[in-house]
């Protein structure tokens, strides 16, 4: 695959992050944009320094979390051009990608187990957008 994936996470996900890049990094371009411990920090700073590489375009894609996904989604939301997807299931994982072309995926790290969370991301990687009416639908939305 082509894409580059940015990974960012607070403390509440750090060991998420962590299991999810060394799961992916070995088949994927993937950049890390911290945390880099355990150490408390405040998610909205380490998800908007994430979603700014992203709208940058140092990377295409971003996968972002913390620990319930909530704050994290919330954040990357906030940015123009962002599509920010909280999931919980690989179904609404492959959907945020045909349907709403996600280009963040948000998980919660004190919410789903390690196999749970790279088979979303997994789906989600491997989905692509499925354009036509959904795309008009996209840009309705930019116009908000
Ligand atoms: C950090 O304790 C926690 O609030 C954060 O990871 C996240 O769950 C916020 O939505």
């Amino acid at each position: 695959m082509s894409e580059k994936f940015g990974i960012a996470s607070d403390h509440g996900a750090f060991e998420l992050k962590e299991y999810l890049k060394n799961v992916f990094s070995s088949q994927l371009n993937m950049v890390d944009y911290g945390t880099d411990g355990e150490k408390s920090v405040d998610y909205p700073l380490v998800i908007q320094a994430a979603c700014n590489k992203l709208l940058a375009k140092e990377v295409d894609r971003l996968i972002v979390l913390c620990g319930t996904g909530i704050g994290a989604s919330i954040t990357a939301n906030r940015f123009k051009g962002i599509r920010a997807a909280l999931c919980h299931d690989e179904f609404t994982s492959e959907m945020s990608r045909r349907h709403n072309n996600a280009n963040v995926l948000v998980l919660g790290g004190r919410v789903l187990g390690k196999e749970l969370a790279v088979r979303i991301a997994n789906k989600w990687i491997e989905t692509p957008f499925e354009g036509g009416r959904h795309q008009n639908r996209l840009e309705q939305i930019e116009k908000c």
